[in-house]
């Protein structure tokens, strides 16, 4: 029987990015004899447009009866307006509260093709290899109460950080398990000098810690991680952080590689997985055929190994880009001053080309 993928390619350059990843896929699936069958719905501000919800009822129950979700970005100025609650990325938020995808995953690899596309010195960038193990569905994003109220003197905004023992252990466990695969070291980030629940953090990380005798774990407070991610990026195996300083150190760690547009993410939970480029909708670039597909497709090879367990596919997609980059293939963001680019479309057919062909 098929396995089912949901396709949700939201707002801006969405719908490009992932229309390349499709079709790698889909190079990927002939290639590998996977049967799979991919179904679309609507996400975000085209969700708002069409139905008023960024998260329209039938969305979710196609997400929920497929294996993995392959994802776009959401949003917009357009919407940018709009009432909390209708806002596209309440859409993604509630997918992912939904879903229960606690997990997120974010690996920054520099590939030896771009280091001269960083903006940090090949000295510094070089043999970066990290992954930003990112909590997904808790802390300040999902915490009660939060709003906004009238006061005497104007108004008051709330929002609350909150995490529980279990929360930060099924995480924590996430995270040791990832770097028993990679380099044995896990640096925990949190700010427990001043924040009660990254004193708990600390100590659920070090209990949990216990269990994993042959892995490495520091910890580290949030700003020093900044600076030191900027600084010396080799030191990092595997990031361990809450939700909001993991949205905020996962784009900075992105651009170690030389572009936001060529990191995926793969965001797990108990059932069905979301796959994502980490980039945003980038609207100005929208329609325009210049945006990279390679966080996209990227993404395809994370849902090829954790929600399909083929590992061949996934590194036949992983190497396909290694490849395109090699050869000099280059989107807009990625090109030096001169450096001749191609557009979106040609890159993703270029990388199909490439794995139909392995
Ligand atoms: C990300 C994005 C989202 C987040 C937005 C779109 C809600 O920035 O996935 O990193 O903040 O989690
Ligand atoms: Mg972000």
């Amino acid at each position: 029987m098929a396995t089912q993928i949901a396709v949700l390619k939201g707002d801006g350059i969405g719908p490009e990015v992932v229309g390349q990843a499709l079709l790698v896929f889909q190079a990927a699936a002939a290639r590998y004899s996977l049967e799979l069958i991919f179904r679309e719905a609507l996400l975000g501000g085209a969700a708002v447009d069409a139905t008023g919800d960024p998260l329209p009822e039938e969305t979710l129950a196609l997400c929920r009866q497929s294996r993995a979700i392959l994802l776009g970005a959401v949003g917009g100025p357009k919407w940018d307006r709009l009432p909390a609650a209708r806002r596209p990325e309440r859409g993604i938020l509630r997918l992912r509260a939904s879903l229960g995808l606690y997990a997120n995953l974010r690996p920054a690899r520099l590939s030896p093709a771009l280091v001269e596309a960083s903006t940090l010195k090949r000295e510094v960038v070089e043999g970066t290899d990290l992954v930003v193990i990112r909590e997904l569905t808790g802390g300040l994003y999902f915490g009660t109460p939060r709003g906004i109220e009238r006061v005497p003197d104007g108004e008051r905004a709330v929002d609350t950080l909150t995490y529980t023992t279990a929360e930060i252990a099924r995480i924590a466990r996430v995270a040791f398990e990832v770097a028993a695969a990679r380099r044995q070291k896990v640096t925990s980030v949190d700010k427990a000098n001043v924040l009660a629940s990254s004193e708990l953090w600390r100590r659920v990380v070090e209990e949990v810690h216990r269990d994993f005798p042959g892995i490495a774990l520091e910890h580290m407070y949030v700003d020093a991680c900044a600076m030191q991610l900027i600084r010396t990026p080799r030191a990092f195996d595997v990031i361990l952080t809450e939700n909001m300083f993991g949205d905020i150190l996962s784009d900075e760690a992105a651009m170690l590689t030389g572009s936001i547009g060529t990191l995926p993410s793969a965001s797990l939970g108990a059932g069905t997985a979301l796959y994502e480029p980490i980039h945003g909708t980038a609207p100005d670039l929208a329609g325009k055929d210049v945006a990279n597909p390679i966080g996209a497709i990227l993404s395809a090879a994370l849902c090829c190994r954790y929600s399909l367990g083929r590992e061949d596919a996934a590194a036949a997609i992983e190497q396909a880009v290694e490849r395109a980059l090699a050869s000099g293939l280059r989107t807009a963001d990625l090109a030096r001053p001169g450096e001749p680019t191609i557009g979106t479309a040609e890159m993703g057919r270029r990388i199909a080309e490439s794995v139909a062909a392995a």
